[in-house]
């Protein structure tokens, strides 16, 4: 007998991509492989609330963000329920209500999409768990990262930690369009407990959202060789995180995030995210590795902020660097300090 009703709740981190996802075929398939570091700190904690309601005709949910009905929000959830519907087949037996907060501060320019759907799809998986118990634990996980991937297709890659890969590729055995997979491969101790400073350059609305950003990707003249490049940047990412190969993970890095804009500014119509402080920034870390030969490096998602990419015992020297050379270059001098996390959890 399926309970009446409940509350499940799950707090689930936001991820940086290495080699990036910038891409898609429907239904949310990757045009190419990705892998990301899990965040620790950048996370959505998400409850929900169900109750069996009488009629199981439509769809019923009230969502609350930070404690405050949030109705814009509204369709984009709706959509995404609508989306995973036929996977969860008792969606309408129940009214939900959503409740989700951040733990960044509110409109900083961090998507919360990745953290936030993760959060969702896993509560979700538990209340499929409580009319199923026999699900299994790594079917729970996939099944909540495939669910996730349709509502944001880097979400899938929030349920697990450390690092996690998602996209088919013949050389990483068990990888799959349909859900991200733990790296499967030995990886060196160093990218365990990697740093990550969010530099937030701009909190303002993007230009262009993710969503027509990968749309443009169709007919664009440097797809193919782009997305050919992602594949074979996954066979060489292989040897540098068994090795902790600082020097070449960073070239690989920074050329990714730098890819990922240049396909943003060869599309047609074309757009730039970066801002002139995204570039200050990229020159200071720059002059700051080759003078201090500390191995700090940067990453870009889809939007002007920086992220500031370390190994944990260089921590102390290089918060002093961003204090002294990049907080002013933020807006409203705002960062978050993060690191490499190991995944969801229930709460
Ligand atoms: O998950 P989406 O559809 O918002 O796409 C985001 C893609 C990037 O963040 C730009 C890159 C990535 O792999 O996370």
């Amino acid at each position: 007998k399926s309970p009446d009703n409940g509350k499940v709740t799950w707090k689930a981190p936001s991820n940086i991509a290495l080699v990036k996802y910038w891409g898609k075929k429907p239904v949310q398939i990757p045009a190419n492989p990705s892998i990301s570091f899990t965040l620790d700190t950048c996370a959505t904690t998400t409850s929900v609330l169900f109750e069996k309601k009488d009629n199981n005709e439509t769809l019923s949910f009230d969502l609350l963000f930070e404690g405050k009905p949030k109705d814009h929000f509204k369709p984009k959830i709706q959509a995404f329920l609508e989306r995973v519907e036929t996977y969860l087949p008792f969606l309408k037996e129940y009214h939900f209500t959503i409740e989700t907060s951040n733990s960044f501060p509110h409109s900083s320019g961090i998507a919360s999409s990745a953290s936030g759907m993760a959060a969702l799809s896993l509560c979700l998986m538990d209340i499929e768990k409580e009319l199923n118990p026999s699900l299994d634990e790594d079917l729970f996980n996939s099944k909540a990262s495939y669910l996730a991937r349709l509502g944001s297709g880097s979400a899938c890659r929030s349920v697990k930690g450390s690092l996690v890969q998602w996209g088919r590729h013949s050389n990483i055995p068990k990888s799959s369009d349909l859900y991200g997979i733990e790296y499967p491969f030995e990886v060196d101790p160093v990218f365990k407990s990697y740093c990550d400073t969010i530099l937030l350059v701009h909190k303002g609305q993007k230009q262009v959202s993710s969503t027509v950003g990968h749309q443009l990707m169709h007919g664009h003249p440097y797809a193919e060789d782009r997305f050919e490049q992602a594949f074979s940047n996954l066979d060489k990412l292989k040897p540098i995180l068994a090795n902790g190969d600082l020097e070449e993970f960073i070239k690989m890095v920074e050329s990714e995030a730098l890819t990922l804009h240049a396909m943003m500014m060869t599309s047609m119509p074309y757009f730039m995210l970066m801002k002139p402080d995204t570039l200050k920034i990229i020159n200071k870390i720059w002059q700051y590795r080759e003078a201090t030969k500390t191995p700090v490096c940067f990453t870009l998602d889809a939007g002007a902020n920086v992220h500031l990419l370390y190994p944990s015992s260089n921590k102390e020297k290089v918060q002093i660097f961003i204090k002294d050379e990049l907080v002013g270059h933020c807006e409203n001098g705002q960062y978050i300090h993060d690191q490499v996390g190991s995944g969801a959890i229930k709460i």
